[in-house]
């Protein structure tokens, strides 16, 4: 089992659908078992997929809980092969409860995951073969549980005018990243809502040219599509295939097995 945040401080990069779109491939494409974690209390990755995040079964319950958990308690199933641990504004107070009492614990994912491996060592059916946590663009007491407990990390960015500056910046992330889990790894840099410009070729191969971090081949389309499918709740895969995202997103996902290796073994 692999676990993978999607983290960027940076907001509207396309955190919360990379999350989503990689949930629904993995499960529809590749018979995958996906747990999702939505670490933001804006909760979009909870309303996408329609869970609603409720007293004790949410991931501010299993945040705020100080022994074992039950982890299938906090689960709430959602689309074939995925199911989801949801969030929602409540999650704030989880930031609340660390400032005032330091009462918040920021191993619970890191246990959850201990736990699911256990199970799936057991060969108890069910098991997941991913957990994927959708990050807030903030360093909180969520997004610090969840890069406690990844593996890796990916890092959508935009090509805009100041994704070569950015650079810097996300280097000077991913080292605070592994103040909190110094074996985390950056598994890729994903370009999102990429528009085909010279501009933005441009700064992609100077990324590829001149950056530490791994940049991914892949580039996600933007595409009028992905937002519709988030008015209808949809798997972009399935309301969408043929557009482009829904393309680069399967593209991407292939990119990513190839890089990870077999897993579970
Ligand atoms: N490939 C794409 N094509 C078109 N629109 C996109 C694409 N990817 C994301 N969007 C849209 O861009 C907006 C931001 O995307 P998303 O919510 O995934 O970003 P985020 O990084 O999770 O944002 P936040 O930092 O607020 O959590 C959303 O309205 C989403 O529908
Ligand atoms: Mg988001």
């Amino acid at each position: 089992m692999r676990t993978i945040a999607i983290f960027n401080l940076k907001g509207g990069v396309g955190k919360t659908m990379t999350t989503a779109a990689m949930a629904d491939c993995l499960a529809a494409d590749h018979g995958k078992r996906v747990l999702l974690i939505d670490a933001d209390a804006q909760g979009n990755l909870s309303q996408y997929f329609g869970a609603e995040a409720e007293d004790g079964s949410d991931l501010l319950a299993l945040l705020q809980g100080e022994n074992e958990h039950y982890y299938p308690d906090f689960v709430t199933p959602a689309r074939k092969g995925i199911d989801i641990i949801p969030a929602g504004m409540s999650l704030m107070y989880a930031d609340v409860d660390a400032i005032k009492d330091g009462r918040c614990n920021i191993n619970a994912i890191e246990d959850l995951r201990g736990a699911i491996a256990e199970d799936a060592a057991r060969g108890e059916s069910g098991a997941y073969d991913y957990i994927l946590i959708d990050c807030p663009p903030a360093f909180s007491a969520a997004s610090s549980a969840a890069l406690t407990a990844a593996d890796a990390v990916i890092i959508p960015i935009r090509l805009d005018a100041f994704s070569t500056s950015g650079m810097a910046e996300l280097i000077t992330q991913v080292s605070a990243m592994r103040r909190i889990n110094e074996r985390l790894c950056v598994a890729g840099v994903l370009a999102t809502q990429y528009q085909r410009t010279p501009e933005e070729d441009l700064a992609f191969n100077l990324l590829r040219k001149n950056t530490v971090l791994p940049i991914c081949t892949s580039k996600i389309r933007q595409s009028s599509r992905v937002s519709a499918a988030t008015f209808a709740c949809e798997s972009l895969l399935s309301f969408s295939p043929h557009c482009g995202a829904a393309k680069d997103y399967r593209k991407f996902v292939q990119e990513f097995l190839d890089r990870e290796g077999p897993i579970n073994g």
